[in-house]
């Protein structure tokens, strides 16, 4: 569960997060990037917020498992707090990467927002919001084997007619401990929104 500090909420301010038993003391989290939140701009942007959660780049667990060692896992002790965000739908895949993050992660967070077609094809990122049994798996099997927050990124819902973020978050809760954050748009509004970039009007995203 997010909260705001109980001292915080007092002055109305947000000025520290808890994430189950972690204590942020900023308001700013960095939002994770594929190819853009490496090790090298986490450093940088440590150098300037000493203390907001820092986030890795979404991490496959299928990749993972297969080579521990790779480069995208890369950090140190200066990045703490860091959130090391998995992605994939086999529950043992990704709870067995979230045990090799474990010693490095103060969080660990799996990507239920990604509307990448490759992604989406793999039934991963925003494809596990059309199956929330098997996304409450996932959570599960990474609560069973780390004792770490773990927090779920996922969107409003898959489309207009498809907007289950609260059932979702629900869910995603039934363990205790952990975490929510969820964007403010529908997959929908993404391809939407990508449509309209195309034809040179319209926000960016991803
Ligand atoms: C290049 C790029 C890569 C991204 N990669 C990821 C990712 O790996 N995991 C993820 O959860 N979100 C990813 N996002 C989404 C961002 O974390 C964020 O939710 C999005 O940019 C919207 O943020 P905003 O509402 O503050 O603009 C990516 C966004 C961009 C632009």
């Amino acid at each position: 569960m997010i909260t705001q500090n109980m001292q915080d909420k007092e002055s109305n301010n947000l000025n520290s997060i808890s994430i189950g038993n972690v204590k942020i003391h900023s308001n700013v989290v960095s939002a994770p990037m594929a190819g853009i939140t490496d090790y090298v701009l986490r450093k940088l942007i440590r150098k300037y917020s000493k203390d907001c959660l820092l986030t890795t780049e979404m991490i496959s667990s299928e990749a993972l498992v297969q080579r521990e060692d790779c480069h995208i896992v890369k950090t140190d002790d200066e990045e703490i707090p860091v959130s090391f965000q998995i992605s994939g739908h086999k529950p043992h895949l990704v709870a067995k990467s979230a045990q090799i993050l474990a010693d490095k992660a103060t969080i660990i967070d799996i990507n239920m927002g990604c509307p990448v077609n490759k992604v989406m094809k793999a039934t991963d990122g925003c494809a596990l919001m059309k199956s929330p049994d098997v996304a409450a798996s996932l959570v599960r099997a990474v609560k069973e084997v780390v004792d770490l927050p773990v927090t779920c990124k996922f969107r409003l819902g898959i489309n207009q007619n498809c907007i289950n973020f609260i059932d979702f978050a629900v869910k995603m809760q039934e363990r205790k401990n952990g975490g929510r954050c969820f964007r403010d748009q529908t997959l929908r509004q993404y391809l939407c929104c990508k449509h309209l970039l195309s034809i040179g009007a319209g926000n960016q995203d991803y």
